[in-house]
């Protein structure tokens, strides 16, 4: 762990953290919390109608200090503007990141190659406003002219995870007659199970791919073209088919009229792309007003971003304290815990944004590196995750820094159900932060009626350590703004992350290898070719796979 040499010997600050790391291991928070009684109001920032308290992380004031020193020694203003300025910042795809074009809501121009994103971006905006409008209106009517009114997403990674998530975390203000489905993984279960529900008169297919040769994706789309043609005819595809791609070329040689295409550009990668055409079915959902309503929440948290200054500035934080306990106490995990049923696939989504983007090894300069980048992500809706991984978080030996995610107001407020929810939400953070020591838990078990060897016995497995951090994330309520908000803060929080760390937080080439390797096994699994090269295991497993398929 404090073998990060490429960092210690470029950053004065990170030597200092070293340092500094060992004076203040130990330092428990309820201690900093007895001796400090502004603690909360000190580590907590507000935005708008969210709070960020990150008062409960084992941090002092000369942790911030040198972490900020960090920040500013990696160049972190430099390169947050570098990104919003269009620069191509994705070196190994020589790529602008964009994300922020999308949600440009003041519409200031952003050039790439000399040449202003924002006609473009606004363009696809009003035809995206055009049709979801006529579909909600029963004006683009299915081929048999009823209303489409089963919108299926047919996508996978980052044309899947952020509409699903998004639909899902705005289901309150879905049209009532409009029902979502989405379609991802090549098992064919999942694509059986949506079409069994519909009725391909009133279905309404997005094919969402950024290249549109992603084979899960065009496999899925292709059974389902079939299934629509089967019922209805090859003229109803224009009626029932649209896309979303950068990829015209393809989506032409695929069978869908480029009329019928949505387009989003390279400057956009896929995790970020919810905010593009790839949010179609989002809009579908709620409607073009809220999706732009989520859109300007994410141009708030943007404009935060690039305008405050780095000790009050929301994503910068959160990235800084990732890195941390990530390299300084060792914690490569971190869990995500929305207490709003609507946000259940906020952690899935999450994975693949943070995963996806800071899951690398190999820095900007091409270099291995020798200390850790992205943590593993995990998570789950409260209450529901306190009673399956919650035991380890409190007395597991690994130390799980979490976000908990809190909306003071609910969508269903059925009677006490949400008092009894945010009382959950803060208790949890409250005692992963104080614990139990094994003395208290001695005494609350006398107190209880046991005798004093069983309290003594028991007295250690019933305490709990304590001091694990959590950061509290307060909203009003999950309404499309807030969304937006929430969403854009974790996009910049993993940039954050990857500067400090020193590598392109938007390329994927890991995700490679075993897309190849498939396609190479494929047609061993097809025929009775058997293939060169395997290990003896993968050979072996082909065989007994082709055994039981018989
Ligand atoms: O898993 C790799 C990946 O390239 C993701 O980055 C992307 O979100 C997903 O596949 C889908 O790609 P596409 O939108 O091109 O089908």
């Amino acid at each position: 762990m404090f073998g990060c040499k490429q960092l210690s010997n470029k950053c004065k600050a990170w030597k200092k953290l070293t340092k500094h790391f060992k004076d203040v291991q130990k330092t428990e928070m309820k201690t900093l919390f007895k001796k400090d009684a502004q603690r909360a109001e000190r580590y907590s920032i507000n935005l708008d109608a969210m709070m960020l308290d990150y008062s409960k992380n084992r941090i002092t004031d000369k942790t911030m200090a040198y972490l900020l020193e960090l920040a500013k020694e990696c160049k972190m203003s430099e390169k947050i503007e570098a990104m919003f300025k269009g620069e191509k910042i994705n070196k190994t795809e020589n790529r602008a990141v964009l994300h922020v074009a999308l949600r440009n809501r003041e519409n200031t121009p952003i050039y790439v190659d000399g040449k202003d994103v924002m006609p473009d971006v606004n363009a696809v905006l009003a035809k995206i406003r055009k049709f979801t409008d006529d579909v909600r209106l029963g004006k683009f009517l299915g081929y048999t002219g009823k209303k489409l009114t089963n919108i299926v997403n047919i996508g996978i990674g980052g044309s899947d995870l952020g509409p699903k998530m998004a639909t899902e975390a705005l289901k309150k203000y879905w049209a009532k007659d409009i029902k979502c489905y989405f379609i991802s993984n090549i098992d064919g279960t999942a694509c059986s199970e949506v079409l069994n529900k519909l009725n391909p008169e009133e279905t309404l297919f997005i094919v969402c791919s950024k290249t549109f040769t992603t084979i899960e994706t065009l496999t899925n789309a292709k059974t389902c073209r079939k299934w629509l043609v089967d019922a209805l005819g090859e003229h109803a595809v224009s009626k029932h088919f649209v896309a979303v791609s950068t990829n015209a070329v393809e989506v032409a040689k695929f069978g869908i009229d480029t009329a019928n295409m949505f387009e989003f550009w390279n400057f956009v990668g896929g995790r970020y792309s919810m905010w593009s055409a790839i949010g179609l079915s989002i809009a579908l959902a709620v409607g073009m007003d809220n999706f732009e309503k989520m859109l300007d929440g994410a141009h708030e948290m943007d404009m935060h971003f690039k305008y405050t200054e780095l000790s009050q500035n929301i994503p910068v934080i959160l990235g800084l304290l990732s890195v941390w306990y990530n390299n300084f106490f060792n914690f490569h995990s971190t869990a995500i815990i929305p207490y709003d049923q609507y946000l259940q696939y906020l952690p899935a989504y999450l994975q693949q944004q943070i995963m996806e983007s800071n899951g690398k090894f190999v820095t900007n300069s091409g270099e291995l590196v020798n200390y850790c980048t992205s943590p593993i992500v995990f998570g789950g809706a409260g209450t529901d995750v306190q009673h399956s991984f919650f035991q380890l978080l409190h007395q597991g030996t690994e130390i799980v820094p979490c976000d908990i995610i809190v909306p003071a107001i609910s969508h269903n407020e059925v009677g006490e159900h949400h008092e009894i929810l945010l009382a959950n939400a803060l208790a949890q953070g409250e005692a992963l932060m104080r614990g139990k020591s094994t003395r208290e838990a001695y005494y609350e078990m006398c107190k209880a009626g046991k005798t004093k060897e069983e309290a003594e016995k028991l007295k250690k497995c019933k305490s709990f350590p304590g001091n694990r951090p959590t950061n509290t994330l307060i909203f009003k309520k999950i309404d499309p703004y807030a969304l937006g908000m929430l969403i854009a803060m974790y996009e910049h929080k993993t940039f954050v992350e990857g500067i400090i760390w020193n590598i392109n937080s938007f390329d994927q080439m890991g995700v490679e290898l075993g897309k190849q390797m498939a396609l190479s096994i494929l047609p061993e699994l097809q025929s009775n070719a058997s293939g060169l090269g395997h290990d003896s295991s993968t050979t072996n497993l082909i065989k007994m796979i082709k055994r039981l398929r018989k």
